[in-house]
């Protein structure tokens, strides 16, 4: 055991090496994010902005060299309606972000705020108000307090610790807790090392997690008391700002599971392959014979990410429900977009299915059984019955649809695809690419679209793609 962990010991040196910024770095940033709260202090009414602060990962000291990102929270006071919260805040962001050379980004879905890239680095500019614990009036005015709460538990070392879990889950697509990604957040991070020291630990303890995973991050209350307040998360993790709080609640049960199988393989073999980005997936040599059909289409209009996705894995669900009530066995799908067209691939057990199936109907002595008979009986499209096989009623039905491309035009045409309204007028005109070959012919020049297609029919998520070189 001893000797494996000099080896996990060596490896997380290695990483902290390359992903730690430098102090010259550190310094420009803190210079930079200082430059920002002068000019916006200067520009908010002290009569309504009570304080504008530094939060996020340069508070905390928790970002990633390469994934610097300045989080600056303009605090109101409450007597401020939000309306005028948020037209202030956009007029003198975006103000503040274009005299400083900047480019304005406006896509929020439910908060309002402004991001800019100034320089290469990201800056948001959040309005939040200035409240006592418990009297949130916004999702990010318990922000403050997180920063606070971090920065009075987080040793400098344990700091390069988080640095290290952020780094191993962005490498394995499980940082985040945006809708597309479902994942853990800089916040649960830094709670999830702050409860257990380390990452060498957190991994040795993640590695027996069995969902649904509860944390008491707070220490105050009773585990059973707390699951019973977040009756349905995968993971419960006990804001200690907040204690009515699932700091983790945005984690998917696909996503925690994800974290769990990967603690175990870097345990069993840890490697600075963990913290990097795979290499590219290759095409198989016969790709042919499976039985993968896509949906492609354009967006027309942009929205906000959190949006977009929400409406695409909704989308995208949609077309499993419909592909299974065909009859049509899906193993698994996957979505991809860039913002301006979606993809989905499905995994089927066949693409097209037999003319005729076996349709059960209810034992004799059940009161449908009669009603069950008249419906089938005579109609055109029952072959066979309806008859009597032991206790129960049968009938052989003729198939109207029988391949999966002509079940998903169907759903998209008839509009049985569970979708946000918002989405439907673009679906209206969606390619239904029917097999594996023509999904390869109508990918031509798009290398994101292929890489998506080319590991969708690998399969293997990134933390296991180095085990099979
Ligand atoms: P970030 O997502 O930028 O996290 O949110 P981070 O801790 O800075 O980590 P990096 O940037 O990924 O390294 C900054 C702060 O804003 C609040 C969180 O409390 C977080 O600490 N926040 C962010 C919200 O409250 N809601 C959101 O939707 C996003
Ligand atoms: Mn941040």
């Amino acid at each position: 055991l001893c000797a494996e962990n000099g080896v996990a010991q060596r490896v997380l040196s290695k990483v902290l090496a390359e992903i730690r910024p430098t102090p010259r770095d550190e310094q420009a940033l803190k210079g930079f994010s200082e430059r920002i709260i002068e000019l916006l202090g200067k520009a908010f009414p002290k009569s309504e902005v009570d304080q504008i602060s530094v939060e996020g990962s340069l508070a905390k000291r928790t970002w990633l060299r390469g994934r610097e990102e300045v989080d600056v929270f303009a605090q109101f006071l409450p007597s401020v309606p939000k309306e005028r919260m948020a037209k202030l805040t956009v007029g003198v962001a975006s103000e503040v972000i274009s005299s400083l050379g900047g480019v304005v980004k406006l896509r929020y879905a439910e908060h309002p705020y402004v991001e800019g890239i100034i320089n290469g680095v990201r800056v948001n500019i959040v309005p939040c108000y200035r409240v006592e614990p418990g009297g949130w009036l916004t999702a990010v005015d318990r922000t403050p307090y997180h920063t606070r709460y971090v920065r009075s538990e987080l040793s400098e070392e344990a700091a390069d610790q988080v640095r290290l879990l952020k780094a191993f889950l962005h490498a394995s697509g499980l940082y985040g807790a945006e809708i597309r990604v479902g994942g853990f957040s800089g916040y649960v991070s830094e709670l999830l090392i702050i409860l257990h020291d380390s990452f060498l630990k957190l991994i040795h303890e993640a590695a027996n997690w069995r969902p649904p995973v509860v944390i008491d991050a707070s220490k105050s209350v009773l585990d059973e008391k707390q699951r019973e307040k977040f009756p349905s998360a995968p993971m419960i993790l006990v804001d200690p700002v907040d204690v009515d709080r699932n700091a983790a609640a945005a984690v998917s049960l696909q996503k925690l599971s994800e974290f769990i199988i990967l603690s175990k393989l870097f345990e069993a073999r840890p490697s600075e392959a963990f913290f990097r980005a795979p290499p590219d997936a290759k095409m198989p040599q016969e790709p042919g014979m499976r039985s993968i059909v896509g949906i492609l289409f354009g967006l027309r209009k942009a929205r906000p990410p959190d949006v977009l996705w929400g409406e695409i894995l909704s989308t995208g669900s949609g077309y499993e429900t419909a592909l299974r009530r065909h009859g049509f066995g899906v193993w698994r799908w996957e979505a991809w977009s860039d913002e301006s067209k979606v993809m989905l691939l499905y995994e089927l057990e066949s693409l097209s299915l037999p003319q005729f199936y076996l349709h059960q109907g209810p034992e004799v002595h059940r009161p449908q059984a009669l009603s069950f008979i008249h419906k089938h009986v005579g109609s055109r499209d029952t072959a066979a019955g309806p008859y009597v096989r032991g206790e129960r009623l049968y009938a052989v039905k003729k198939r109207h649809v029988r391949t999966a491309a002509d079940a998903l035009s169907q759903a998209t045409a008839r509009g049985e695809v569970a979708v946000a309204a918002d989405l439907k007028d673009e679906l209206a005109t969606a390619e239904i690419l029917q097999d594996l070959e023509t999904i390869l012919q109508r990918v031509g020049e798009d290398r994101e679209m292929h890489r998506f297609i080319v590991n969708f029919i690998g399969g293997l998520p990134p933390y296991i793609t180095h085990l099979s070189e």
